[in-house]
């Protein structure tokens, strides 16, 4: 089956393409690369080569809220034969901070960017879509773990763009004559890198995510960790969050397609996370021991828009998908640290 992949280039999105890649799956990216570096698909292929294996992607320089160039894309393999049957909707600008002080840029790419995609797909009679949603849209919540049917309220720009977002698709799904299939999918906070080394989060500039910050301080390339805030409620006063392996993450999105395909029609949103909490010094803690590191720490004050606590009820994921997050904490870190070593400089 041949999938369009929004964003492929990116740090989910490159894990997912390998995912699909390793099912057979025949895959198109499209990314602008303005967020995202050349080399990772390129990387995603020489996994396969190294194996003796022989993969391809397609790859368009692109926009998506460039219609023209997705109408192009969408005509050519319809005229080969060969038409794109779903998407997996990762493109999208994703910095919390970024979006407080320039939200118009936010609702521009991520949500116009939706809707020309959305329609072009509906031209093309293509209306299967995953969609990179965030749990950043649950906002402050104080039943946890938190499932599906949470509250949404989502404390900045980001968050309030991805649950507009969802709000389209709903309405896609509900108002058109045509059957949509749809999937949002809620990450929590994916980590580490796939087991080779060889991809793995590469951020422009100074990180604003913990665990690039934190392999970057263990390398030395950054002096210490600041943790934001010390006086949480939490056992030992720092933030708690669901971290889950990045292969974890790109194996849901094709154990998704595959759930969509057995529906006529469907809509679904799901949580991806692992269920389980883990803090701060607690991930410090962890990657200091199973890397034999030394993580230079300083606390300081807590960060605007943070929460608490962000846990996923993964229970709907589990019972609807044939998936569950396979890799632990030492894994994610270990994993996390080896695509350190390996690429000091990420992919530059
Ligand atoms: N943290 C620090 N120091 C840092 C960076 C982060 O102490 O230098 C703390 C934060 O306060 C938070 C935790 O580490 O408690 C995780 O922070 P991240 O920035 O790594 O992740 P967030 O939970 O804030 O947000 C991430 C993504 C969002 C996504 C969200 C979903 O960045 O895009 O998860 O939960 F929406």
């Amino acid at each position: 089956m041949r999938v369009l992949v929004t964003g492929g280039a990116g740090f989910i999105g490159s894990h997912t393409c390998l995912a699909l890649l390793e099912k057979g799956y025949e895959i198109i990216v499209i990314d602008s690369y303005i967020n995202s570096h050349k080399r990772s698909l390129k990387r995603v292929v020489e996994i396969f080569t190294r194996n003796n294996i022989v993969k391809h992607i397609d790859i368009e320089v692109g926009d998506i809220r460039d219609e023209k160039v997705l109408d192009k894309l969408f005509l050519r393999y319809k005229d080969l034969g060969n038409p794109i049957k779903a998407v997996i909707h990762f493109a999208g600008r994703k910095s919390v901070k970024e979006s407080v002080l320039n939200p118009l840029l936010y609702w521009d790419i991520n949500v116009n960017g939706s809707i020309t995609l959305l329609r072009v797909m509906d031209k093309y009679n293509c209306r299967t879509i995953v969609f990179s949603s965030s749990a950043t849209i649950y906002g402050v919540s104080n039943c946890l773990p938190l499932k599906e049917n949470a509250k949404i309220k989502p404390i900045n720009p980001y968050g309030r763009t991805k649950v507009a977002i969802e709000q389209i698709l709903s309405d896609t799904f509900h108002s058109h004559t045509n059957k949509w299939k749809i999937a949002n999918l809620r990450y929590f906070n994916p980590i580490g890198a796939h087991s080779s080394g060889m991809i793995g989060e590469s951020p422009i500039g100074i990180p604003n995510n913990i665990f690039p910050y934190i392999t970057q301080v263990a390398a030395g390339v950054l002096d210490e960790l600041k943790i934001f805030g010390k006086d949480w409620p939490t056992s030992d006063g720092t933030c708690i969050r669901d971290y889950i392996h990045v292969m974890d993450l790109a194996e849901g999105h094709i154990a998704t397609l595959e759930y969509l395909n057995n529906f006529e029609k469907k809509i679904v949103n799901l949580n991806l996370g692992r269920g389980l909490g883990t803090s701060v010094l607690e991930l410090v803690d962890t990657f200091e021991k199973v890397n034999n590191v030394k993580i230079s720490t300083n606390f300081s004050n807590r960060r605007i828009g943070d929460c608490c606590t962000l846990i996923a009820d993964n229970c709907l994921a589990l019972s609807c998908l044939n998936w569950s997050p396979k890799r632990d904490l030492v894994k994610m870190c270990l994993d996390g640290w080896k695509w350190q070593l390996l690429n000091p400089d990420g992919y530059q």
